[in-house]
């Protein structure tokens, strides 16, 4: 089956509030090529995410699930391919009032197919990949930062998507906690997993990824790989990667 295994935009164009936020914008993630779409604040790469899901209906162009196209089609008929993606969310977007266990096991519990003791082997394992199997029952205001982040990372785990999206991951948290979740970025990969990583944070993009989308003014300014960003010549990609060189000697 072509495509199959990958995730398209086409020819789509966005906008909202009267700006345009994406213009005839082409994307393609392959099953297995782990990518990270870069631009600055505001550029549009959260919102590339929701299209993807389906979260968002593109004003033209189409959105695409391996064989599916998404776009005009009712949730209720494309919620089998979406279960195949998962986001982590910005903020962990963890429900409070539940504990650890309760949220990672949400969406298992919502399906209503596995028995409570099914849902429950699986937060636990889940857990245990991320590393805070302690915090079974816990509540979100009893973790740090980098806890919940995993927690968000088991949740998403939970229902074994093939597609993982992480917005922004490693943002706001210290130097152990952007180790760690870079750490279970590749380790999710090495288990088949294919991430698509949205984030300004180039040190993250660059030990988690193969290939690099770098969105600028509604458009895919740079397409490729590690070096040949590193050596691209267009000036916008170069000023991306500029300020994080002269961090260096900071
Ligand atoms: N509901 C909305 N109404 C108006 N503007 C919005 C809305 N949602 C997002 N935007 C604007 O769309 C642009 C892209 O947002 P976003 O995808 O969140 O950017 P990024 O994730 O790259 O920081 C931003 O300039 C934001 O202000
Ligand atoms: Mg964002």
């Amino acid at each position: 089956m072509t495509g199959h295994g990958s995730l398209r935009m086409e020819k789509l164009c966005y906008s909202v509030g009267g700006r345009t936020i994406l213009q005839d914008f082409d994307f393609h993630l392959e099953r297995g090529v782990n990518r990270t779409i870069l631009g600055v604040s505001g550029a549009g790469k959260t919102t590339i995410l929701k299209l993807l899901l389906g979260l968002l209906e593109p004003d033209s162009g189409s959105v695409h699930i391996g064989d599916l196209c998404i776009t005009g089609l009712p949730e209720s008929r494309f919620r089998e391919q979406r279960k195949r993606i998962a986001i982590v969310f910005q903020g962990g977007a963890l429900f409070d009032s539940m504990s650890v266990g309760e949220n990672v096991g949400y969406r298992l519990f919502e399906e209503g197919v596995l028995s409570h003791a099914e849902i429950g082997r699986i937060v636990r394992e889940k857990l245990r990949f991320v590393g805070v199997e302690a915090a079974l029952n816990l509540f979100p205001a009893e973790l740090s930062g980098g806890m919940k982040k995993r927690v968000a990372i088991a949740r998403a785990l939970a229902a074994d998507p093939d597609y993982i999206f992480f917005d922004e991951p490693t943002t706001g948290l210290d130097p152990i906690g952007v180790y760690n979740i870079c750490n279970l970025m590749q380790r999710l990969q090495a288990e088949g997993k294919t991430t698509l990583m949205v984030t300004h944070d180039l040190a993250t993009a660059f030990a988690t990824s193969q290939r690099f989308t770098f969105l600028h003014k509604a458009q895919m300014l740079f397409e490729g790989s590690e070096e040949e960003m590193k050596h691209s010549t267009i000036p916008e990609v170069r000023e991306f990667l500029e300020p994080t060189d002269r961090s260096l000697f900071v």
